[in-house]
């Protein structure tokens, strides 16, 4: 099935989402929707938050972008319980975007290295290091469990010129090709 997108203003974007256990129902078909549902809307990730779950799961795809970082060939995960547990290395400058947040894109600042833990579908842990843009997404996805979205880590200057489009967004002022979900 394919989840409407939760927009800029619904109040599950603004959670801090919650770890879950190896019993949370029909999980594999979450992921497998999820993946679905980033692919309809062309994204590179999709975090739950942003499907009305606020469970601390999202999902990467990396591979489209393989052009600008070889080392995303295989990059196509789900982070379950995800915690970044070191940010280091230099910050680097990307341009972003978000589902959530349609036709808006931003330079943001970010380390280049995460140290993160996690667990995958079948609840195995792991504990890895991500660089390049592989780092980049994951932060971005990770974010959205914290309640935090990109244009929260923008210079004053840039959130003040954005207030009204973003205030336009959440009123769904905008066209997208995907299903979306307004704050009621
Ligand atoms: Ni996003």
């Amino acid at each position: 099935m394919i989840y409407p997108i939760c927009i800029y203003g619904s109040p599950v974007l603004r959670k801090v989402a919650q770890d879950i256990n190896p019993d949370y129902p029909n999980l594999k078909q979450l992921i497998s929707d999820m993946f679905d549902s980033m692919y309809q809307s062309d994204g590179i990730g999709l975090a739950a938050p942003q499907i009305g779950l606020s469970i601390r799961l999202f999902v990467i795809d990396g591979t489209p972008l393989v052009e600008d970082d070889p080392s995303l060939k295989d990059f196509k995960k789900a982070f379950i319980n995800a915690h970044i547990v070191e940010r280091f290395d230099e910050i680097s400058r990307f341009s972003e975007g978000c589902l959530s947040i349609p036709n808006i894109h931003e330079e943001v600042d970010r380390e280049s290295k995460i140290r993160i833990k996690y667990v995958d579908e079948n609840f195995e842990p792991h504990e890895e290091v991500f660089e390049g843009v592989a780092a980049r997404i994951i932060q971005h996805e990770y974010d959205h469990l914290d309640g935090i979205l990109f244009t929260d880590r923008l210079s004053p200057i840039r959130r003040q010129l954005l207030k009204s489009k973003l205030s336009a967004i959440s009123k769904g002022k905008f066209s997208t090709d995907y299903k979306y979900k307004l704050a009621k």
